[in-house]
């Protein structure tokens, strides 16, 4: 798995803003908003774009358009959804599925409660959305539903990852032959005794959408 941590002022800035305790849910909401813009830009450096000709008022020049079967972008329910708009913004034409799953926060195993997703995915390229990679079980999870579909490229995007949550991935991918790429915009220290991120930015959903 390659992991790319976005290195850019802008992303640093936000996403202080956005661990900060005191930071309101529509503010965080906004935030993570435009954390998930800044990093698809990044994310989607290896789109496939196949070339066109367009006819500019002066003559044809060479261009590109993105190459079908068009992308599509998974947000894993619920925290997810905060990302979605945000990379909407950057690609529009993508298409949507849903993976719904929560983490037992007693065993900290993720468990899959909903799943609408094309039963097709052969030669699709895959956005996987999930602000927080803790232990690493959800996101694991959610790539290897697509791979058994057929992806054969997946970008997961998180706002924060843990080296144990990536350690896990690594080694639970190691048999995938499908490249897999991690964009996140930190890295953080470790996870705590109850599958918290640390120093982080506590629990992802509930900042968005309150607690359940
Ligand atoms: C959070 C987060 C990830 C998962 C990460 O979801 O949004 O999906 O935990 O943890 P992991 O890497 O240890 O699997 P949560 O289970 O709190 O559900 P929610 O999005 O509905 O709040
Ligand atoms: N899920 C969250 O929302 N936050 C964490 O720190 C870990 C898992």
């Amino acid at each position: 798995m390659q992991v790319h941590v976005a290195d850019h002022p802008l992303i640093s800035h936000k996403l202080t803003k956005l661990r900060d305790e005191r930071t309101d849910s529509p503010t965080f909401r906004r935030l993570a908003d435009e954390l998930v813009t800044l990093l698809a830009y990044e994310a989607t450096r290896d789109v496939r774009v196949s070339p066109v000709d367009v006819k500019t008022p002066v003559a044809v020049a060479k261009g590109v358009r993105l190459t079908d079967p068009r992308p599509l972008v998974v947000p894993i329910l619920r925290a997810g959804l905060g990302m979605l708009e945000g990379m909407q913004r950057l690609l529009p034409t993508a298409e949507v599925g849903f993976l719904g799953m929560v983490r037992n926060e007693e065993t900290l195993e993720a468990v899959t409660y909903a799943e609408r997703l094309p039963d097709d995915l052969t030669g699709r390229q895959c956005y996987v959305l999930d602000p927080m990679l803790a232990t690493g079980g959800s996101l694991a999870t959610a790539i290897d539903f697509l791979v058994k579909r057929g992806a054969n490229h997946i970008t997961a995007i998180t706002l924060l990852a843990a080296p144990e949550g990536i350690a896990r991935m690594e080694k639970e991918l190691e048999n995938i032959n499908v490249p897999v790429n991690l964009v996140t915009a930190g890295l953080d220290e470790k996870l705590n005794e109850l599958g918290y991120i640390v120093p982080g930015l506590g629990d992802a959903g509930d900042r968005l959408y309150g607690v359940v």
